[in-house]
């Protein structure tokens, strides 16, 4: 990406529903405990309520807020999500509105790839004239769920998490990337018009550590990287054993990677995010450090993105 503008990631916010539901919660009304919850996902427990567009309004300002630019400042609002608030109008026509900005407005569904996604697009369009994006990520899965399922409802989460990103001369923050996809795959993860999430958790499992490590080494060598110069890997949030094993093959330790599965559950486009964010907020991110972005989900999709923090 020499000789466009690169972007560096000016502000960030994020927004989780008030309403904590512990495995505790959970096993009152379903089958389940918080042993087996805790043991085979890492989930603790999870947020659920809100809109996808609530949540992301207020994400979104939060970021604007902390960029400390106006709406009238912002070029366009992509808004990565799974969960709609309707399937017409797109629901960042909604964020837009309430945020005030006079600027395009469009969602992006690449499932629980989406904040990846959204970041690659973004830097496309940053590249040809837009001079601040906000990228947000909102989901309300729990909207899309059986909650009397316990297989599917103690994993689900709802949340947001919003970035502004600005235009800059030279190569910015976003050093690689990679978007995949492979739609030979969609019975293992769909909701159809209506209907709840369906997934084959099993082999979803096995595909996502395969193809999270092979789009994480795809990404570190195009940045002309090697592992040990990733300070931090911040992971699509889905199951805390996939981070774990996905990590231990790409020889990460635990203090280079960021996890929040455990309050918020799988939150979908809003999960590396929150993630990151979290990670900020802790004082583990820094200038000059080099994140590994990887994310992956219904579809299948699967994408990886190396930024280098600051500037
Ligand atoms: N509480 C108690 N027992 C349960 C629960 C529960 N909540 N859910 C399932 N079980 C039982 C099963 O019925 C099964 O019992 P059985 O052996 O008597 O049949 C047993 O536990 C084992 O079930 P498995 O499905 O084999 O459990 P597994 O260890 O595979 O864990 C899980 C299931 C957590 C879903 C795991 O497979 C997983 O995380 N998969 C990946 C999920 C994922 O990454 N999804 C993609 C993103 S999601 C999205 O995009 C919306």
């Amino acid at each position: 990406m020499t000789g466009v503008p690169g972007f560096v990631i000016r502000g960030w916010g994020v927004a989780v529903p008030d309403k904590v539901v512990t495995n505790d919660d959970l096993s009152v009304r379903l089958d389940t405990n918080d042993a087996w919850i805790t043991e085979r996902t890492g989930i603790r427990e999870r947020r659920w309520g809100g809109t996808t567009s609530s949540l992301a309004v207020e994400a979104g300002q939060r970021a604007l807020d902390h960029a400390g630019v106006s709406p009238q400042d912002i070029d366009l609002v992509i808004l990565a999500t799974t969960t709609p608030d309707a399937i017409v109008p797109g629901t960042a026509t909604t964020v837009q509105d309430q945020l005030g900005i006079p600027a395009g407005a469009f969602d992006m569904n690449a499932a629980c790839s989406g904040f990846v996604y959204g970041l690659v697009t973004a830097a496309g369009m940053l590249a040809i004239g837009c001079h601040r994006v906000l990228l947000i990520g909102s989901d309300t899965l729990s909207r899309i769920t059986d909650l009397d399922d316990r297989k599917m409802a103690v994993l689900v989460g709802d949340g947001a998490g919003a970035v502004v990103l600005e235009a800059v001369p030279g190569p910015g923050a976003l050093r690689s990337w990679n978007l995949h996809a492979d739609g030979s795959l969609r019975h293992l993860l769909y909701c159809d018009h209506g209907g709840y999430l369906v997934m084959d958790g099993q082999e979803i499992f096995r595909k996502a550590v395969r193809v999270v490590v092979d789009s994480a080494h795809q990404a570190v060598a195009d940045a002309g990287l090697t592992f040990d110069d990733i300070s931090l890997l911040v992971p699509h949030q889905a199951n805390l054993r996939i981070i774990q094993a996905a990590a231990q093959r790409l020889h990460l330790t635990e203090d280079r990677l960021a996890v929040v599965i455990d309050r918020y559950g799988n939150t979908s486009s809003a999960s590396i995010p929150l993630a990151l964010v979290d990670a900020i907020d802790h004082g583990r991110v820094h200038d000059g450090d080099n994140l590994l972005l990887t994310g992956f989900g219904g579809g299948m999709t699967w994408a990886s993105a190396v930024v280098r923090w600051g500037g």
